[in-house]
């Protein structure tokens, strides 16, 4: 039988996913987790969208489990080198180890040519599951760590320290 790591694929989000993304997004699972907790019109995906097609500084990618699109897994610009990275999964393909694969799967993606790039994500204190899963790929806690925003812990992949300048040094004890 097939993997959860053979199975799952991630390729470069295209044009004809604009309206499954807008669908995904407004979804009430998805809308609870977002920091908004609000859903987008059809005109605020629209320019978000089209921004991400054609300034190519987001990178996204859409994570498939064979060919059943399944998620999407996102790398914003944050600082230089250094990305901002969120995820998500549709709540039916919550809870079966997926998100740790295409974590994985797109952190390999990026860092194929360029060694150098930096992954930074912002999650909720109260998202276990999602700490769990960058945890297991490689991020690690931090509470105190420039702006993070009220009730967020940041996760780190690269700790050098030339990209920590401003840490406190002070490791979450486990996270959250
Ligand atoms: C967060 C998310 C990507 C995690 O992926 P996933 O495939 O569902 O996670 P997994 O099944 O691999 O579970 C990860 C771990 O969290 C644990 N976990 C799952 N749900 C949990 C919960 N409600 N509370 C505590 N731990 C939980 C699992 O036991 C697992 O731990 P283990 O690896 O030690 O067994 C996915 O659940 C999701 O898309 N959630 C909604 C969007 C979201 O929260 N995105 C993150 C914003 S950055």
């Amino acid at each position: 039988m097939e993997t959860i790591a053979e199975a799952i694929a991630l390729r470069p989000v295209n044009l004809t996913d604009k309206e499954m993304l807008f669908e995904w997004r407004n979804t009430p699972f998805l809308i609870k987790l977002g920091s908004s907790g609000k859903a987008v019109t059809w005109k605020e995906h629209c320019r978000w969208f089209n921004n991400i097609l054609e300034k190519k500084s987001t990178i996204l990618f859409i994570i498939k489990m064979g060919a059943i699109p399944v998620g999407q897994v996102r790398f914003d610009p944050w600082a230089e080198c250094t990305y901002l990275v969120s995820i998500y999964l549709l709540e039916e393909y919550t809870g079966k180890g997926i998100g740790a694969v295409a974590l994985q799967k797109g952190i390999e993606l990026m860092t194929q040519e360029k060694t150098d790039r930096k992954f930074i994500a912002f999650i909720k204190m109260a998202n276990r599951a999602s700490q769990a899963v960058f945890s297991k790929t490689g991020f690690t806690g931090f509470k105190h760590l420039g702006n993070i925003p009220q009730g967020y812990i940041a996760m780190v992949y690269n700790r050098e320290e030339a990209f920590l300048p401003s840490i406190s040094k002070e490791k979450s004890n486990g996270i959250g």
